[in-house]
């Protein structure tokens, strides 16, 4: 039999593996772990090679110097998959949180200059070396909190070139994360001051990045805004043909504060996900569904705003995949970590906390078009495993806060 470098026994182990090939899970099965009680996995080369259960793990041979854990009891899991964060910033916004939280409104704080514009600032004013630093800590901490794989926008550019700047930073960080990091340039976030006469222009502009993107593999998948009063359907439609046609896979902001049919045009447009989603129309979810493209709900922002959350029950009766990310951002979701993604997934979107863990391993890594490389324990996939201090993974929506991450392997070497 195969050689092992890495074997977690005595587990219970939640493999989440497919139910169909490939396929995220949706409406009954979308809380289906795949739990094996007494289990096992074994790794090599930072890849899974074998699970199974009770002592058959004795017949795995391991190789001079392999870890070889009895886990006594303790839950084995895939590493939690982040698929939307904007950790790629400079500045906090601790007053423009304080004014929120006492009525100011997002929009309309947005639209006076400050929000996503006063981060912009803060980014542009620091140096690489400061960015790229804040980065890695913060995939760092996101690593340490189980996330082994973690989606990271730009978007606090705006302005092409500064566009770039932000995604050959992430391409920095990524080259020596330990977690597996994939890019997407948000290249429509909010119009900066001298396209207010000419939003066509500021379109165009971001289009033209996307050569260089492609040549220069800054990203893969581009992401847009899509609100009232930010960037329309009609505007973004050119931008995300022209990324396709490029190859990219493409994401949106989705129907997070109003209605804009932003849900609807996801499914039309082939969007690898869409995101937000609180207030998408019937339409728009009998559309995602339809295509079966994952609605990643990102219940932090809700919260931290104070707008009514992404009613979950609504996706997963309609049959959308549904995903869960923390939307880490200094504006809407200073959010540490999937577990509290996980939890308010549940309190606040209704999700059970089986179906929370299926939205932030394999159904992220759908959202993230890795639906077949993690996101689940089946030999094969990347060996991205955590280990919970507990045997019962319910605890990670009801103990919420609580320091539940014992270890973390990311491509089968303990990083956290
Ligand atoms: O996902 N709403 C748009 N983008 C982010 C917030 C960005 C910001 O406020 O800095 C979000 O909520
Ligand atoms: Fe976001």
């Amino acid at each position: 039999m195969t050689e092992a470098d890495l074997v977690l026994h005595g587990a219970r182990l939640l493999t989440c593996a497919p139910l169909r090939a490939e396929r995220p899970r949706v409406g009954p099965s979308a809380g289906d772990v795949g739990a094996v009680p007494d289990g096992w996995v074994a790794a090599r080369d930072g890849a899974i090679v074998a699970t199974g259960h009770g002592e058959t793990h004795a017949q795995v041979a391991r190789t001079a110097g392999a870890i070889d854990r009895d886990v006594a009891g303790r839950v084995v899991m895939p590493g939690f998959v982040d698929p939307h964060t904007h950790l790629c910033y400079a500045g906090e916004r601790w007053e423009e949180f304080a004014t929120r939280r006492s009525g100011a409104d997002y929009l309309a704080v947005l639209a006076a200059g400050g929000g996503i514009h006063a981060t912009v600032r803060a980014t542009t004013a620091a140096s690489d070396e400061e960015l790229l630093a804040l980065l890695v800590r913060r995939i760092g901490d996101a690593l340490e909190l189980g996330t082994t794989t973690i989606e990271v926008k730009s978007g606090y550019g705006l302005e092409p070139e500064a566009e770039l700047r932000q995604l050959r930073i992430i391409a920095g960080a990524k080259a020596t994360a330990p977690s597996d990091v994939a890019a997407t340039y948000l290249a429509a976030h909010a119009l900066p001051a001298p396209y207010t006469d000419d939003r066509r222009r500021f379109v165009r502009g971001a289009i033209g990045a996307l050569e260089t993107i492609v040549a220069e593999q800054l990203a893969e998948s581009v992401d847009a805004f899509v609100e009232k009063g930010v960037f329309d359907v009609d505007e973004i439609r050119p931008l995300f043909a022209a990324a396709k046609k490029a190859g990219l896979a493409v994401s949106l902001h989705a129907d997070q504060l109003n209605d804009v049919g932003a849900a609807a045009f996801a499914a039309r447009i082939g969007a690898r996900s869409a995101d937000h989603v609180a207030h998408a129309s019937a339409d728009g979810v009998r559309a995602l569904a339809r295509k079966e493209i994952p609605a990643v709900l990102l219940p932090g922002s809700a919260f931290f705003v104070g707008y009514p959350p992404p009613d979950a029950r609504r996706f997963v009766a309609a049959r959308v995949p549904v995903a869960l990310a923390t939307d880490h951002n200094p504006g809407t979701s200073p959010l540490e970590g999937m577990p509290t993604a996980i939890a308010l997934g549940v309190t606040l979107c209704g999700l059970t906390p089986h179906e929370a863990i299926v939205a932030a391993t394999i159904n992220a890594a759908h959202a993230l078009g890795r639906g077949d490389r993690t996101g689940a324990l089946v030999a094969g996939r990347r060996a991205d495993i955590v280990v919970l201090d507990t045997d019962d993974e319910r605890e990670l929506a009801y103990r919420m806060g609580a320091p539940l991450i014992a270890e973390v392997y990311a491509a089968g070497k303990r990083a956290a």
